[in-house]
């Protein structure tokens, strides 16, 4: 953030914090700031005044203990005030080097602090850069593959420098730099040579620029230069910089998104945005005049309420138990009932012009990671169903790494919660390379997968905050069942069924409150497995995708291994796990597949198996006699059974957390948004 008002080091350091803790669901094994050291306030800064920097392994609370215990150790002046003011924070997810202090962010040129870096993403080059600044003396001391880029800046600004006087800007050293970096980022560099001053820039990894101006509101906000930020009545601002909205939203809503190739300089508390493209301008002219860029600001769709725990303890528990409402904004404007032939239909405007396309593709593939691949398994069988067309499944590295035939006249459909999983964004890349269409099914307006498809539908399911996903699960199946209604809605054969699931959907969020109702027998369902090593959780048909999901939650925030087992092919292998002690849920509600489970419950009760039966309210003594646990759920049409079923699974694996003591929201080793390959 940058300011251009008076204010005090520690509001600066709050509002860095506060900002970091916004975004801890991203990554939190290790954070770092820096803030600027001057010792007269308002003072232009000098190089003899090098910004200062800490840097702290754990979580943020980590580092602001520290940060305040040196304060204190160090007479570090909180009450001298700035007239301008660039700080940076940034809070980690590991991937090059162990979580430690040396590999936190912001990572240094050198002891000077001359260039400073935060990084979101990963440098792929990294190694030749690193290889080829050792031969040029400097010496490295993290394991990251950031610490590259303020070298590399330092180097280009030393050797711009080479005849005396400094005449090289600050966005030229970094587009310089930028010019050598291969990979995804969005990075900030503060420098003790370019005091009062920010430059930020990205390719591949998102970035919003934040504006306030205060005193807005009084002036209806009309005094604006969207193009320089400059206020025309001289009210102050603060200016903001963050990979996610979710920083920037308790500050202000209006933001600028920052595309990929641009460079932002904030200077003095001005803003100038310069575009480049491939190392040139647009126009052929060399790199150190790039075009500066203007673009309109957007409002952010976002409320403070929604990124706060409100009565809940912790996130995930907030976003289970808010599933009836975020289901409901899924569908608000989406389903048609009515006129005087009381039909029932599906809109989705974000797909219409696209529909006849997708009708006449070859194959349907779907594309995503973790969750929103589970996501797009449950809603495989509507699809092949309703729309008759072949679909494919695939997991966004493997498609890759096979680099399997994506067609010209496949349709590809890219799930994602929050629209910038890696993986998800390279597959994206090479089915925009092959000619395919892309549909693009995410919760994060103006994320890439929303902004790089032709065209998709937005789950709407609020923000999703704890890293384990629940309620974008569950809007991703109800959206992909509306995508398949709207693909099948001119076949006649099927229009009863169609209007069936439509009036399915709109009682859905009723039945999601009923089952949320076992949330204290879920909890004693996981008192009863608190010590056990090992879970297991078989599905097929529909919900084949519910065992691996129900699996996924349990693995990731309980810490308990946990595998979910499509059942038809128990007899091939599992069953060869199964005796009295091993826990094993079985998923048997009522579809189709109803009488093959029950005779794989007969089987598993044959080999003296320890069950937990989910079946449909009213079959438990059908499904297994009384003879073992059950957890009855309330009835869907077959298709949305497996958004009903993967709630209790979702209560159990969070109760099973906490009476671990785990930290529900913030699970070993994982992140929200996986921005690196
Ligand atoms: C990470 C998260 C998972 C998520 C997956 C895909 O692994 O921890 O919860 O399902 O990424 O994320 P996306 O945002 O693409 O749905």
């Amino acid at each position: 953030l940058n300011y251009d008002v008076s204010r005090e080091r520690r509001y600066i350091l709050e509002v860095l914090f506060n900002g970091l803790r916004r975004l801890e669901y991203r990554g939190y094994d290790s954070a770092g700031i820096s803030i600027d050291s001057s010792s007269v306030a308002g003072a232009v800064r000098s190089p003899s005044d090098p910004p200062l920097v800490f840097r702290q392994e754990g979580n943020i609370e980590s580092l602001v203990k520290s940060v305040y215990q040196e304060v204190s150790a160090t007479d570090l002046n909180l009450e001298e005030s700035f007239s301008v003011h660039a700080g940076i924070a940034h809070t980690r997810w590991a991937t090059h080097g162990e979580p430690a202090p040396r590999n936190s962010h912001p990572q240094s040129s050198g002891a000077e602090n001359d260039f400073l870096v935060v990084h979101n993403g990963v440098i792929t080059n990294y190694e030749v850069l690193k290889q080829s600044l050792l031969r040029h003396g400097y010496t490295f001391e993290s394991e990251t593959d950031t610490e590259v880029i303020p070298k590399l800046a330092k180097f280009v600004f030393d050797k711009a420098n080479e005849g005396g006087d400094q005449t090289v800007t600050f966005s030229e050293v970094v587009l310089e730099v930028m010019r050598h970096l291969e990979g995804a980022y969005a990075l900030i560099f503060k420098s003790r040579h370019y005091p009062n001053e920010l430059i930020a820039c990205k390719r591949g990894s998102p970035l919003l620029l934040g504006v306030k101006e205060f005193a807005e509101e009084q002036n209806n906000g009309t005094s604006y230069n969207e193009m320089n930020f400059i206020s025309k009545n001289g009210h102050p601002k603060e200016l903001f910089l963050s990979s996610d909205p979710h920083a920037l939203v308790e500050h202000t809503k209006k933001v600028l998104v920052i595309e990929d190739s641009e460079v932002v300089d904030i200077k003095d508390g001005g803003v100038t945005i310069l575009k480049f493209d491939n190392g040139k301008r647009k126009d052929g002219k060399s790199l150190s005049r790039p075009a500066s860029v203007q673009r309109a600001l957007s409002i952010l769709e976002m409320e403070v309420e929604q990124i706060s725990k409100g009565k809940y303890k912790y996130y995930m528990q907030k976003e289970i138990h808010e599933q009836p409402e975020s289901l409901t904004t899924t569908m608000r404007g989406r389903l048609i009932r009515g006129g005087s032939s009381k039909r029932k239909s599906v809109l989705l405007g974000g797909l219409k012009d696209h529909l006849k396309t997708i009708r006449r593709s070859r194959r349907i593939v779907f594309i995503g990671c973790g969750t929103s691949y589970n996501a797009a398994l449950a809603a495989r069988p509507i699809l092949e169903e309703l729309c008759g067309i072949p679909v494919m499944m695939e997991i966004a590295s493997d498609l890759l790494d096979r680099q399997a035939p994506v067609y010209r006249d496949d349709t590809t459909i890219f799930v994602s919660q929050s629209g910038e999983t890696a993986d998800t964004l390279n597959a994206l890349e090479y089915a925009l390379e092959n000619g395919a269409l892309c549909v693009g099914i995410t919760n994060t307006v103006g994320s890439s997968v929303a902004r790089n498809t032709h065209c998709g539908v937005h789950i709407n399911a609020g923000s999703e905050i704890g890293v384990a996903s629940t309620k974008a699960y569950t809007s991703q199946i109800v959206v992909m069942a509306m995508v398949a209604l709207a693909i099948g809605a001119d076949t006649i054969s099927t229009k009863q069924r169609r209007e069936g699931i439509i009036e399915s959907l709109l009682n859905l969020p009723g039945k999601i409150r009923e089952v949320l109702k076992l949330d204290e027998e879920m909890k004693e369902l996981a008192r009863s497995l608190i010590s056990e090593q090992s879970l297991l959780m078989f599905g097929r048909g529909y919900n084949y995708a519910t065992a691996l999901e129900g699996a996924l939650k349990v693995k990731e925030v309980a810490l308990m291994h946990s595998e979910g087992i499509l059942a038809g092919e128990m007899k091939h292998g599992p069953l060869a796990l199964v005796d009295e002690t091993l826990p094993i849920v079985v998923i048997a509600t009522r579809d189709q597949c109803f009488s093959k489970q029950q005779s794989v419950i007969q089987q598993l009760k044959a080999r003296k198996g320890r069950l937990i039966v989910m079946c449909t309210e009213g079959d438990a003594a059908a499904v297994c006699g009384g003879s073992c646990r059950v957890i009855e759920v309330p009835q869907v049409v077959d298709c949305l059974q497996p958004v009903v079923n993967i709630v209790p699974l979702q209560l159990l694996a969070y109760h099973l957390t906490v009476l671990r003591g785990y930290n529900v929201d913030q699970p070993r080793n994982l992140a929200k948004s996986v921005t690196t390959e």
